[in-house]
């Protein structure tokens, strides 16, 4: 007799340079309950934002690599960075779903009022064929600031969301986009929005502040036509891995995901 067991279903893969990419895995988490989620945080090699197009590269296909031997049926490049330097090589090497983040400006065009837009993102991805192409496409519907955010990336990584460094360095970089009367803020790196409440503090009620999360898991959906996993009674189930110190990554995961959680080494 045939078991009437279901099959497990193969995982999504998930990764950024860090812990990053879990403000994309609750949202992917929320929109596919049913689904297996592989995460990797490259902590051993963060930050990427001033690292070169290559060595993010190399990075992305090294960890996609893993995530496919595992299983993977799906790749997300919840890194904005690596998705602008690394995720045309993707695609060539894997005929499999790929999702990647970009900066929310099409959005955000949509939504100003002032037709004035700022974006908070790394030097990589600022500095990017891809951002440019993204801003050229846009850029006649409103015009866009740029802000790139050294040092920010560093301060999430330690878990400081909220102290004196964190909120120094973020009213340093957001000020400039106030002065100049942007209404509309994109929030073009996966770990900003874990400063989210402090973003929103620093700016005021009445800019509008756009992430890509929501963007992503419905467009991961999509792809997958997921509609009978997610419609499954059984919960997912998560895995994570770090190429840097589990340990550290362990020890944030309660403040960024919710949960504590075993994190095995890459
Ligand atoms: N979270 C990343 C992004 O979306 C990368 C940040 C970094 O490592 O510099 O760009």
């Amino acid at each position: 007799m045939s078991s009437a067991a279901t099959p497990p279903a193969c995982p999504i893969g998930v990764f950024d340079s860090g812990v990053g990419g879990l403000s994309v895995l609750r949202h992917i988490r929320a929109a596919l309950p049913a689904a297996d989620l592989l995460y990797v945080a490259d902590s051993g090699h963060a930050p990427y934002g001033d690292k070169s197009e290559a060595f993010i590269e190399a990075r992305t296909l090294a960890i996609s690599g893993f995530l496919v031997d595992r299983g993977a049926r799906a790749l997300v490049v919840a890194c904005n960075t690596a998705t602008a330097a690394a995720i045309a090589r993707l695609r060539q090497r894997y005929a499999l779903p790929i999702v990647g983040l970009e900066p929310a400006v099409k959005p955000a065009a949509a939504a100003t009022r002032a037709g004035l837009i700022g974006v908070l993102a790394t030097s990589g991805t600022l500095e990017s064929a891809k951002f440019a192409d993204l801003v050229q496409r846009f850029g006649s519907q409103a015009r866009v600031i740029v802000q790139p955010c050294p040092g920010l990336v560093e301060r999430i990584e330690a878990g400081d969301l909220d102290g004196p460094l964190t909120r120094g360095l973020l009213a340093r970089f957001v000020a400039p986009l106030l002065e100049q009367g942007v209404d509309t803020l994109v929030l073009g790196c996966t770990h900003y929005p874990f400063l989210m409440p402090l973003l929103r503090e620093l700016a005021g009620p009445r800019v509008e502040l756009i992430e890509s999360g929501a963007a992503v898991a419905r467009q991961l959906t999509r792809l997958l036509a997921e509609a009978d996993a997610s419609a499954s009674a059984r919960a997912g189930t998560e895995r994570f891995f770090s190429s840097g110190e589990p340990a550290r990554l362990a020890a944030l995961l309660p403040q960024l995901w919710g949960a504590a959680v075993t994190v095995e080494p890459l």
